[in-house]
């Protein structure tokens, strides 16, 4: 009898197009992602700049399993550092966000500027009793030495990534031109307004969140809502592009005025010809000037964010791991500083249908686990991603799983598997 466990895991088909379920499920391996993925040669996502608006505004975040501390320092200057106290390691903030003209550990009240910078040590000199001074520490102790960990970091269009890798290349450089120009079209400068937050723990391996949005075959046959108004079908208008390295990706969509029955939602369980919603808000759509034409763009940026324009509705969506079968998946609504009140109300409105209880996303949160569950069952099988063939290649339509091979062939080469 064969056994059921991979003595060690390795990756025996070729290409990138089957990928071994022990990929989502092995701990060592979920380690070694934690360290080349996400604390080695990437930008990782951690915030946006409108939640920090002022000086001493902060936010804690995370990248992997590191919590991070996103500041606005006094300068207006914008920071990351990490969440780790320099004298005994404790994780110091414990505030979602706030506004501070310092931090202090609350152990031994050290204390740092917002930019990290040691600037207090209690009883640093010793303690004066009797005519003598006791204790304090060694006379060569130099605070400059012992800040926070301070990270790199890159703003662009307001939006705050972090590396802890000092060497990575430029955020530029990382997403290359053509996800550059998806995320400009995005972010354009206007300012940003934060709408509010979705928080949910999915009980599934991260890349799944990464390869959810890199898969435009699901979101016509698993979502109900997709197909049943259009927002997402086979026959849309569409692309799919990555970027050089195939680690991030952009779905472009267009919605088209396709009649709302045809092939692509005949025998669809999940297309309702007679569904009706109650709420016409929902669906209550006004195409805005920067949109250029699609009326969906999901940026998969490699590997801890997922951009969203999904009509009127736009958030960031940040993947947090904490073990190989779960992930933190935490959504920030937003809108522009110029939007009317009446856009306001209706990025809210169709912000309904993201979430961990949206019409549409609801059901992503599900597959997800339930991937997970048959993948823990089985461990020497594998998955089949060769809709579109086995090769790599950015495509004009959505029947392809290319963008997944795409994010394999990368993970693979960073992995070594
Ligand atoms: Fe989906």
């Amino acid at each position: 009898m064969a056994a059921v466990f991979p003595i060690k895991p390795v990756w025996d088909q070729p290409g990138s197009s089957r990928i071994p379920f022990w990929a989502y499920t092995d701990e060592a391996l979920y380690k070694r992602e934690l360290e080349r993925l996400f604390y080695q040669g990437h930008w990782c996502y951690v915030g946006l700049e409108a939640e920090i608006p002022n000086p001493g505004d902060y936010k804690r975040s995370v990248i992997g399993e590191r919590s991070v501390i996103l500041t606005r320092a006094a300068d207006g200057s914008v920071n990351v550092v990490e969440n780790v106290c320099a004298h005994r390691g404790m994780q110091f903030c414990r505030e979602r966000h706030g506004n501070k003209k310092e931090f202090v550990c609350p152990y031994h009240q050290w204390s740092y500027t917002l930019k990290g910078d040691l600037q207090g040590v209690p009883f640093r000199r010793g303690v004066r009793q009797d005519g003598k001074v006791n204790g304090g520490m060694p006379k060569d102790f130099e605070t400059a030495d012992h800040g926070l960990n301070k990270l790199k970091v890159a703003v662009r269009g307001g939006v705050v990534f972090a590396s802890f890798d000092h060497e990575v290349e430029s955020l530029e450089d990382f997403l290359g031109p053509d996800m550059c120009a998806y995320f400009d079209r995005l972010f354009n400068g206007r300012k940003l307004t934060v709408l509010g937050y979705n928080r949910q723990r999915i009980p599934g391996n991260w890349k799944l969140m990464q390869e959810n949005i890199k898969d435009p075959y699901h979101p016509g046959l698993l979502h109900t809502w997709f197909v049943t108004y259009g927002l997402w079908r086979a026959d849309n208008k569409s692309q799919l592009k990555m970027d050089a390295h195939h680690r991030h990706a952009a779905m472009i969509s267009t919605r088209s005025g396709q009649a709302a029955t045809s092939e692509v939602t005949a025998g669809v369980t999940s297309f309702k010809a007679g569904m009706d919603v109650n709420d016409k808000r929902l669906l209550d759509i006004v195409p805005e000037e920067w949109w250029k034409g699609p009326t969906a763009v999901m940026m998969t940026v490699f590997p801890s964010v997922i951009f969203q324009q999904q009509v009127n509705s736009v958030s960031t969506r940040h993947i947090q791991p904490n073990g190989a079968g779960s992930f933190d998946f935490v959504w920030t609504h937003f809108g522009f500083e110029d939007d009317t009140p009446e856009m306001t109300q209706r990025r809210l409105i169709q912000a309904n249908l993201f979430g961990p209880a949206g019409f549409v996303s609801a059901d992503d949160g599900e597959v997800i686990e339930l991937s997970q569950c048959g993948f823990e069952q089985k461990p020497c099988h594998r998955t089949l991603a060769e809709l579109g063939g086995t090769g790599v290649e950015n495509t004009d339509h959505m029947v392809t799983e290319t963008l997944i091979r795409g994010m394999y062939e990368y993970w693979r080469k960073v992995m070594d598997v």
